[in-house]
């Protein structure tokens, strides 16, 4: 068949296989091809069992994989084939060297940039989806053409806002595409081709278009705002726990002011995901690179309460387990960084469980799509954890429960029946505050939630 256009994707990670497939699904007029560098993971995407678990993704990529969507690991040859190419290689921070903690780890992504170039052979697009440090453009347009080939790059910055757990829906049914271009004539023409890509199903008036750098900072202030709007309901959850105020009342109550809305009000562990503190620490970097010291101490607040918000929760299960977790076998419900994917990239879980494991606690971990996941993470504490897919096994013998993923599941097992096989007296620590706890408090349990007096059968 011959399609209208060639579009590569280099990264085959959990934005660039869902967004791409979302294309393929969208434009049956269009080749899609997705690489990566890693044949182990090309292998997966061309098999039944996909290297990223999200809702819908198998049902998509069953509908186009061989017929407009592919996935190769021929890097050479599907550059020189495409015109139009979106990077989404992982952006890291960095673990050494100058901003060690906190600036973007750009060498894979620069990487890739020297691949293009030398096998692109014709004029291309390339698009940054991976998110950058502002001002990240500029570095890709001088590497793109320096050196003796005289081909025309474009490079477009086209971030993706997809949350996991929900990519489907969000490529589906985005709240706005933003896509940013140099303002000359090259930069709208490419920037209109990319425009009519998405107009295949997003509504125009939801195609924002800026110029490289609004676009670039816009992903990261996002990225920002969310988190930011997590640890300030976090913050409240711990003045709430002293002073009998019930974080969830407070929610609704400031969430019903239109202009602070309703959303991502939900107190917690703490975020956790590949985005929020890799972001934020990126934009701390660069205000300290540009010298605005307030700004970037401003924003550095928002990841230390989400520290805090972490080594809370565990302190709170200590004193409220009598100072001493030595010995005590606690079940963690959940361990991905939040429902609906197997992700456990920055999930609070990690800490959480080293912690408890630092107090001799011995650890069962269940969690319906993260246990591989968990095993690597925890790989050096393995001797002290078990892992078990089955919540009602995993609870047996246990003192604890440690809820730490919102899984719908976890709102429907039978807790008369794990307070049953649990050791006396039996806590339950909602991480989450998604149980009924007032239920679990008439079954028995000595129940903590986030944000809110406890329930306790001591006197
Ligand atoms: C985030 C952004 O939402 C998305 O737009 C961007 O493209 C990538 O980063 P993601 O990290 O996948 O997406 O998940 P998100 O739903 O934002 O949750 C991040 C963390 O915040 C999770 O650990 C979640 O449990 C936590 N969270 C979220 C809360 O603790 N409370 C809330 O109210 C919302
Ligand atoms: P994200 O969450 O941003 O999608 P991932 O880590 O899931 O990040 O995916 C990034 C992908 O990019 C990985 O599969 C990695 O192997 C791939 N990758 C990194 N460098 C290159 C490169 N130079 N060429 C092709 N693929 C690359």
């Amino acid at each position: 068949m011959n399609f209208k256009k060639n579009i590569l994707c280099i990264g085959a990670g959990y934005v660039g296989g869902p967004t791409m497939a979302m294309i393929a699904y969208k434009c049956p007029q269009y080749k899609i091809t997705v690489v990566d560098i890693n044949e182990d993971k090309i292998r997966a995407w061309n098999s039944e069992s996909l290297p990223v678990y999200e809702p819908g993704l198998y049902e998509i990529v069953k509908k186009t994989r061989g017929k407009n969507l592919f996935f190769d690991t021929n890097i050479p040859k599907c550059i020189k084939e495409s015109e139009i190419i979106f990077v989404s290689v992982n952006t890291p921070t960095k673990d050494y060297g100058v901003g060690a903690g906190q600036a973007a780890d750009l060498q894979y992504w620069e990487k890739t940039a020297r691949t293009i170039r030398e096998y692109a052979e014709s004029p291309k697009i390339v698009i940054e989806k991976s998110t950058l440090p502002v001002r990240t453009s500029l570095a890709m347009e001088r590497i793109l053409s320096s050196g003796k080939k005289n081909i025309a790059f474009e490079v477009l910055s086209n971030p993706e806002f997809l949350a996991e757990g929900t990519a489907i829906r969000d490529l589906e049914n985005p709240d706005r595409v933003l896509i940013g271009s140099r303002e000359t004539e090259s930069g709208y023409i490419a920037r209109e081709q990319l425009v009519e890509i998405y107009a295949n199903w997003v509504p125009k008036e939801k195609i924002l278009t800026t110029n490289l750098w609004s676009s670039e900072l816009s992903k990261l202030a996002a990225n920002a705002f969310l988190a930011q709007r997590i640890s300030s309901i976090n913050a409240i959850s711990a003045l709430c726990e002293k002073t009998e105020a019930n974080i969830d009342e407070v929610a609704t109550a400031i969430g019903m002011d239109a202009r602070i809305g309703s959303k991502f009000l939900k107190a917690s562990i703490g975020f956790g995901g590949s985005c929020f503190k890799k972001d934020i620490m990126n934009l701390v970097y660069l205000c300290r690179f540009y010298g605005l010291k307030e700004v970037a101490e401003y924003w550095e607040g928002v990841v230390r309460i989400n520290e805090y918000q972490k080594e809370r929760f565990t302190r709170n299960m200590l004193n409220a387990m009598f100072n001493t977790l030595a010995g005590k076998k606690i079940c963690l419900f959940g361990f991905a960084f939040k429902a609906n994917t197997g992700d456990t990239r920055e999930t609070p879980s990690i800490f959480i469980a080293e912690k408890l494991i630092e107090e001799r606690a011995n650890i069962i971990i269940t969690d319906p799509k993260a246990l591989e996941n968990a095993k690597n993470d925890l790989g050096h504490l393995n001797s002290h954890i078990e892992y078990m897919k089955d919540p009602y096994k995993a609870v047996q013998g246990c003192d604890a429960i440690a809820l730490l993923t919102e899984w719908d599941i976890y709102k429907s097992l039978d807790y008369r029946r794990i307070f049953e096989l649990m050791t006396k007296p039996s806590f339950i620590f909602d991480g989450r505050n998604i149980l009924n706890h007032s239920e679990l408090y008439e079954i028995g349990f000595n129940v903590f939630p986030i944000g809110k007096p406890p329930f306790t059968h001591f006197k």
